[in-house]
Formats: C-alpha cells, sequence, structure tokens
C-alpha cells in the first residue's frame, strides 16, 4: 500500500505519499469537521481529505467543505432508480479520487454488497452506539430506554453485516439520569469527534489494517476495540 508507514509506529514515513481520503456524508458533518481539523492540525498521519460526497444536496457538511476549499460533491440517491444504480454512480466519483481510504461519517444510505466488497479493508463507519449493542437506527433512545448506563460511539470497518464489521476503536459516555436523546447523542458525538480522527491517523500511518480474522493494530490482531474510556485525553 503505498501510504503505509515505513518508520516508527507513530512517525509517517516522508518517502510515503499522504493518504488520500473521500469522506461521505448526509448531513451537518461535524465528524467531517472533527476529521477537517485533525488533517490542518497535522493530526491525520499525513493524510489529506480529497473530497466530500454527500447524497443530500442540503447537507450541511457540504459548506463546511468548500468554506477550506475541498471538493464537495452532491450526489442525490433520488436521481437513480435503485441502490445497486446509486451505488455504482458513487463508486465511480469516488474512485475518480484515487482514494486510499473511504470513510463514511454519518452517510445515512444501507450500501449494496458490491460496493462494500469493492472498499473491502479502506472503507471505515462510525455508528453512534457501542456495538455490538444498537445495530441501525435511533441508539440513543433505544438505550434510555434500556436503561443502559453507559453508551458510547464505534469506529468499524465496513462489511456486508449493517454495522457488524470489525470494531477498532469505542468511545464511552456515561448516561445521566435526566438525559434525553439529544443531550445523550451531544455527549456521544464529542467523543465521536475524539475517535474517529484517531482511527483515521491509525490507518493512514499503516498501523491499522483489516486482517483475514479481524482488526490489526500495530501488526497484532484486536481482541476487543480499543478502549478509548469517557475522558479528553489523548489516543496512541
Ligand atoms: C453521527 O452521530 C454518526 O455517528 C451517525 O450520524 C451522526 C452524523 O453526525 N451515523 C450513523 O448513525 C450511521 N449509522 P455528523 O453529520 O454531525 O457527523
Amino acid at each position: 500500500m503505498p501510504h503505509k508507514n515505513t518508520g516508527t509506529p507513530g512517525s509517517h514515513s516522508r518517502e510515503s505519499r499522504a493518504s488520500r481520503i473521500v469522506v461521505l456524508i448526509s448531513g451537518s458533518g461535524s465528524n467531517l469537521q472533527a476529521l477537517m481539523e485533525a488533517a490542518a492540525g497535522q493530526r491525520l498521519g499525513g493524510g489529506e481529505i480529497v473530497a466530500v460526497i454527500s447524497n443530500r444536496p442540503d447537507a450541511g457538511g457540504l459548506k463546511r467543505a468548500a468554506g477550506v476549499g475541498i471538493p464537495g460533491h452532491s450526489l442525490n440517491h433520488r436521481d437513480y432508480p435503485d441502490r445497486p444504480g446509486f451505488d455504482r454512480a458513487l463508486s465511480t466519483l469516488i474512485d475518480g479520487y484515487r482514494p486510499d481510504l473511504v470513510v463514511l461519517a454519518g452517510f445515512m444510505r444501507i450500501l449494496t454488497d458490491d460496493f462494500v466488497n469493492h472498499y473491502q479493508g479502506r472503507l471505515i463507519n462510525i455508528h453512534p452506539s457501542l456495538l455490538p449493542a444498537y445495530p441501525g437506527l435511533h441508539t440513543h433512545r433505544r438505550a434510555l430506554e434500556a436503561g443502559d448506563r453507559e453508551h458510547g460511539a464505534t469506529v468499524h470497518f465496513v462489511t456486508a453485516q449493517l454495522d457488524g464489521g470489525p470494531a477498532i476503536v469505542q468511545g464511552r459516555v456515561p448516561v445521566l439520569r435526566d438525559d434525553t436523546p439529544e443531550r445523550l447523542a451531544a455527549r456521544v458525538l464529542t467523543q465521536e469527534h475524539r475517535i474517529y480522527p484517531a482511527a483515521v491517523r491509525w490507518f493512514c500511518q499503516g498501523r491499522l489494517q483489516l486482517g483475514d480474522n479481524g482488526v490489526l493494530l500495530d501488526g497484532a490482531p484486536l481482541a476487543h476495540p480499543v478502549d478509548a474510556g469517557d475522558d479528553n485525553g489523548p489516543l496512541p
């Protein structure tokens, strides 16, 4: 892989070129913002966001990208007769940017197996729950209804199983007595903004791979996702 680090873990080889990242969004793009800020602050392992694509023309994240000069595209899924047709157009657009990594950041579309298989090992997602708990929608409400004392977010490699691919890192938050889904979501988002740039950095540094039997970090299989805890401390 051209972006792979040839130096010590944590460093980014000067010989290797920057990893090219395409980010897919559907909404406000606060995770995109965290990634753009990490890239600008040289905290993305040399990763460069080369394009942002939204399936919703009105996604706020497109404005965030335009604000810093990153090419943005709106590819409206309603313009396509079916899911495979949209996914083919999407992958053609993505592949034009020759990405090393495709990052789903609040991209609210179920993807076809063909799409997922095409990007196997270079497609990651963030999901607002401590997977395997609560795949799918309304995760915050479901955690509250279940009386959970802890909730959070997971970054994972994407496989054909919805929200079921091998987990990389999780950030946690306590569930408070007077929480609403909105308050809980806001607290989870702060952890999302912490763990997603870290996972992308690991990938761009060549430290993170999808192996045959799951996630490899620094060459070692991850028995469990990295536990980022519930504080604001730095990640390795
Ligand atoms: C985030 O909470 C993300 O985890 C979630 O959408 C939100 C997007 O927020 N993704 C999913 O639910 C995917 N299943 P953002 O647009 O502000 O980054």
